[in-house]
C-alpha cells in the first residue's frame, strides 16, 4: 500500500470525505447573511445560529459529506451588504462539529488572517470535537478591503501562494511531529513549536483548496486533498473535460490523486414554470447588482478583463448562486444535473439554495429521496 493509499484508508474510517458515494454532497456558506445568494427576496438566509444549526441538522441528516463555511471579514455594499454579517469559521465549525454525528465539518481559513501555530490547533480541536471529520479549507484572499482589516497589505497575487506553502508546511508538521522542531522561512519563523494532542486523522486532516487561477490549481493539485472547478460550459463534453484536466494536472505533475468538486444552486419548484418563477423573483426582480458587481470587480472580473456579454452572465449567475452550476426545474431536473456532475467525472458538489432553509427542507422532503434512488449516494 502507498502512503497515499494509507493515508485515505486511515482517514475513510473517520471522515466521510473518502466515502464511495457516486457523488457527494455538500453545503455551502450556511455561515452568513444571504449564503450563496445576492438578493433582496423575502427568505434569504440571515446570519443566526437557529439557521445555521437547522442547515447543519437537515445535512447531517442527509448524510452529506462537506458542510463548508466562507470566511469573509466584510459584506459587498449594495442594497443587501451580502454576506456582511456571519460566523467566524473555526468556532462555527467547532459548534456545528459537536451537533452533528456524520457529516464532514469543514472550516475555511484565511492564510494572512491566522497564525498557522494557532490553525493547527484549532483545526485539531474540531477534529477531536468531530472525532475525525474535519477538513481545512485554505483560501489565500482576494478581497483587499476585508485582508487590510488586520492591518497588512494584501501581497501580489502569486506571492500568497509561497506564502500559503509556508503556512500549510508549518500546520502540517504541527499536526504530525513528535519533536519540536523550528522553521525560518520568508513569512514564517517558529521556534520550538509542537502540539498535543495530535489530530484524530492520521496522518493529518484533509485539507481543501479552491484556487481559480493557474497558480491556485496547482497549489491545489499538489497539497489538497479537495479541489474546486467551475464549469464555463455545461456540454457534457467540456464538463467532462474540465474535471479531466484538473486531475491530470495532479496526475502528471504532483503524482497525485485529488478529488474534484464544484458548486451548484438549487431552484425547485413543482413545475419547470415554478421554478423558473422563483429564479426571475431572485434574480431579476431582487438581486442586487451593485454587490454583485463589487464582488466580481474584486475578484478581478470586470468591463476591463472582459466582454459586456459574459460579465453579465457571470454577474446572474453570481446573484442566483456565487457562480455555481444551474439546477432550476422539478426534482427529476435536479436529479438529471447531478447526474450530469456525476457522469463528467465530479466527485462531488457542494449545493445552495435561495431561501437556504425553506428550500433545504423541500429538497429533503421531495428530491432527496429520488437523489438516492437513482443510484447517485450508493
Ligand atoms: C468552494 C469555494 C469556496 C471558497 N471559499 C472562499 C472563502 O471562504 N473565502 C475566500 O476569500 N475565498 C473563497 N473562495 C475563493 C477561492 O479560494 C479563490 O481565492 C478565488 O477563487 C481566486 O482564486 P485565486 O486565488 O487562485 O486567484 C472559494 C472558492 C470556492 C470555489
Amino acid at each position: 500500500m502507498s502512503p497515499k493509499d494509507n493515508a485515505e484508508e486511515q482517514r475513510r474510517q473517520t471522515n466521510p470525505l473518502f466515502n464511495d458515494r457516486k457523488l457527494k454532497l455538500g453545503t455551502f456558506c450556511t455561515n452568513l447573511s444571504g449564503g450563496c445568494t445576492i438578493s433582496s427576496a423575502d427568505g434569504m438566509l440571515d446570519a443566526d445560529w437557529e439557521s445555521t444549526s437547522a442547515l447543519a441538522a437537515m445535512a447531517d441528516a442527509m448524510e452529506f459529506e462537506a458542510l463548508v463555511p466562507v470566511g469573509r471579514w466584510k459584506g459587498f455594499g449594495g442594497d443587501t451588504n451580502f454576506n456582511g454579517r456571519g460566523f467566524e469559521c473555526y468556532t462555527w465549525a467547532a459548534g456545528v462539529a459537536a451537533q452533528t454525528k456524520y457529516s464532514g465539518v469543514f472550516s475555511t481559513s484565511h492564510v494572512p488572517t491566522v497564525h498557522p501555530v494557532m490553525a493547527a490547533k484549532q483545526g485539531m480541536t474540531i477534529d477531536h470535537i468531530s472525532r475525525g471529520r474535519f477538513t481545512l479549507n485554505i483560501v489565500t484572499g482576494w478581497y483587499e478591503p476585508e485582508i487590510e482589516m488586520f492591518g497588512a497589505p494584501l501581497l501580489e497575487h502569486d506571492k500568497r501562494y509561497d506564502m500559503a506553502i509556508e503556512w500549510l508546511d508549518i500546520v502540517k508538521r504541527l499536526w504530525m511531529s513528535e519533536e519540536e522542531f523550528n522553521f525560518d522561512g520568508e513569512y514564517y519563523s517558529v521556534k520550538n513549536a509542537k502540539i498535543g494532542p495530535h489530530p484524530v486523522q492520521a496522518p493529518h486532516p484533509a485539507v481543501m483548496s479552491a484556487g481559480a487561477s493557474e497558480r491556485g490549481r496547482h497549489f491545489a493539485a499538489k497539497y489538497a486533498d479537495v479541489g474546486f472547478t467551475n464549469l464555463d460550459s455545461h456540454e457534457p463534453d467540456a464538463m467532462r473535460a474540465r474535471v479531466d484536466s484538473f486531475r491530470k494536472l495532479a496526475r502528471d505533475e504532483y503524482g497525485r490523486d485529488i478529488q474534484v468538486w464544484t458548486n451548484s444552486y438549487i431552484f425547485l419548484g413543482e413545475t419547470e414554470k415554478e421554478a423558473r418563477e422563483l429564479y426571475d423573483y431572485v434574480v431579476f426582480k431582487n438581486g442586487d447588482p451593485v454587490a454583485a458587481t463589487n464582488l466580481l470587480n474584486q475578484l478581478g472580473l470586470n468591463s476591463q478583463s472582459l466582454p459586456e456579454d459574459v460579465l453579465e452572465m457571470l454577474k446572474e449567475h453570481f446573484m442566483a448562486g456565487w457562480g455555481g452550476f444551474p439546477l432550476i426545474g422539478t426534482s427529476e431536473m435536479v436529479v438529471e444535473g447531478l447526474q450530469k456532475l456525476a457522469n463528467a467525472g465530479f466527485d462531488g458538489s457542494l449545493l445552495s439554495w435561495p431561501m437556504y432553509v425553506d428550500g433545504m427542507k423541500e429538497f429533503q422532503e421531495k428530491t432527496y429521496p429520488m437523489i438516492v434512488q437513482a443510484g447517485l449516494r450508493n
